[in-house]
């Protein structure tokens, strides 16, 4: 895992969208994995401003969203697809037939999770999935006790998460969501965390055991994690100062090994 740790909650919301951003500009068909929450509305907003200005082009992207609130109508306020459209789809130029979210009241359940599953796969697979954080160490709505083999399925939601999510436990209470397995397929992930509210989800996740009891904690098996966090989230990780020192010289790693693999190309030319 990266972990890197940054000065505000604007730099965080950056270094996610100008990620988005060079992944689109190098592959304009990226499959990107969205999410939603509080955390995600800055990225969007910093997607939706270099769209403007003519920095990104999103016709030929194709977006999967990890979730959905089972039973709500399409266009009620609280779905992740109104969600969505409020944020970016009705704001940038991605194809509505090219953004998928789970359907939050299908005709058969399990046929929309193997429908969602199969379509993931039909286009190519996840290049960049975006991530926030439970405070009790969901991603998506795996919560905790979900299996970390887990496919796209429902799941019941916790008290914490509904009271986070709504201020109300009269809320719903069930979701389709992708699971552990399905997001551990994406090719490179990018989770973001703000707030001491996250802090003890993000030591968790980072330097805890794996354990379903943090699901988070299965981005430890991926190997192209970036977790991407303010101080506040960072403020019990026992590592910070090494992460920090990491991130600060992260320049200098990189030209020792580019310049190691110029000197292997130079001592072993190609035959
Ligand atoms: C919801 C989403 C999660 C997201 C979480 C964090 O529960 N299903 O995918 O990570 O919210 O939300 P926030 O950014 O508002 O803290």
């Amino acid at each position: 895992m990266e972990v890197i740790i940054l000065d505000s909650a604007e730099m965080v919301f950056d270094e996610a969208a100008s990620r988005v951003i060079n992944l689109i500009k190098k592959n304009k068909k990226a499959v990107l994995g969205l999410a939603t929450g509080r955390t995600m509305e800055g990225v969007y907003k910093r997607l939706v401003k270099a769209y403007q200005q003519g920095k990104v082009d999103f016709s030929s992207v194709t977006t999967f969203n990890l979730d959905e609130y089972l039973g709500l109508e399409q266009d009620d306020p609280r779905s992740f697809r109104a969600y969505m459209e409020q944020h970016l789809f009705s704001q940038v130029n991605l194809r509505p037939e090219q953004t998928f979210i789970p359907h939050s009241r299908p005709q058969d359940i399990e046929e929309e999770c193997r429908r969602y599953e199969a379509l993931i796969k039909e286009k190519g697979g996840i290049d960049l999935q975006l991530l926030g954080l439970g405070r009790d160490g969901h991603i998506g709505f795996n919560e905790p006790s979900s299996s970390l083999a887990a496919r796209t399925r429902v799941k019941t939601l916790t008290d914490e998460t509904l009271l986070d999510n709504f201020g109300t436990l009269n809320a719903p209470r069930f979701a389709l969501t992708m699971g552990i397995g399905t997001i551990l397929e994406a090719r490179e992930i990018i989770l973001l965390a703000l707030g001491e509210k996250k802090a003890e989800a993000v030591v968790q996740m980072v330097e805890g055991p794996v354990t379903a009891s943090c699901p988070a904690s299965a981005l430890q098996f991926h190997p192209v994690v970036r977790v991407v966090i303010d101080q506040p989230a960072a403020s019990l990780l026992q590592r910070k100062s090494y992460y920090l020192w990491v991130w600060h010289h992260k320049q200098e790693a990189e030209k020792l090994s580019s310049n190691w693999a110029r000197s292997q190309k130079k001592n072993n030319p190609p035959e």
